[in-house]
């Protein structure tokens, strides 16, 4: 799918292609979430995986070649009806530009996303631009979003790694229906 930003104040706000990624992506996916703390860093080898068995739930933004967002994602294996986004990077040269909410809506778009009504995604209490991206897509969607801890400090991440807070969005019918 490729988006034309409507009236581009800059070079970051031309043409931006959005498609699935392939194995030979994985170590550049590895860079640019290197590039965008709080993300963690898993291995390339994982992020290698991910381009290849999940390309169906993962997306690139690119303009000229140029990786500048990646959202790695799935459908649980019990749980068809709920995409569950894991990590989503925009590179800081592209914030701000609605690259992170179009990536979300290019993965709900697809046809393998079609029998999900809700997104799930977890998000530490300190990170406001996460917050801030699923808050707005929930709006745009006319989804109603709660959260509540999830992946505990102490009882699941060794007091190592701040809670992380399940967010649930509902995606009604007639918002998926404008997106795709
Ligand atoms: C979070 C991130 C992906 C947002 O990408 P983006 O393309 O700049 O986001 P968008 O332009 O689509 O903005 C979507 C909404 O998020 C809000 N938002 C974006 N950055 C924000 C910030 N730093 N603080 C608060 N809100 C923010 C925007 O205001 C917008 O809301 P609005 O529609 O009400 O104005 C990007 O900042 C990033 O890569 N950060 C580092 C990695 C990270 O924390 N990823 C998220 C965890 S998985």
């Amino acid at each position: 799918m490729t988006y034309h930003f409507p009236k581009p104040k800059s070079r970051t706000e031309a043409q931006v292609d959005f498609r699935q990624p392939t194995k030979e992506d994985g170590s550049e996916v590895w860079k640019l979430v290197a590039a965008c703390p709080p993300l963690d860093q898993n291995s390339m080898y994982m992020n290698v995986v991910q381009c290849d068995h999940f390309a169906d739930t993962c997306v690139i933004a690119e303009r000229d070649g140029k990786m500048l967002g990646w959202i790695s994602g799935h459908i649980p294996p019990e749980s068809s009806d709920t995409l569950f986004i894991w990590q989503v990077a925009v590179h800081s040269d592209a914030r701000g530009l609605g690259l992170g909410k179009k990536m979300l809506r290019e993965l709900v778009a697809r046809d393998t996303c079609r029998n999900v009504r809700q997104m799930e995604t977890t998000i530490t209490r300190s990170n406001e631009a996460s917050w801030g991206l699923f808050r707005s897509f929930a709006r745009d969607m006319n989804g109603k979003l709660s959260d509540a801890p999830h992946y505990e400090c102490e009882a699941h991440l060794d007091g190592r790694h701040a809670t992380e807070h399940l967010v649930t969005i509902s995606l009604p019918r007639k918002a998926l229906r404008m997106v795709a």
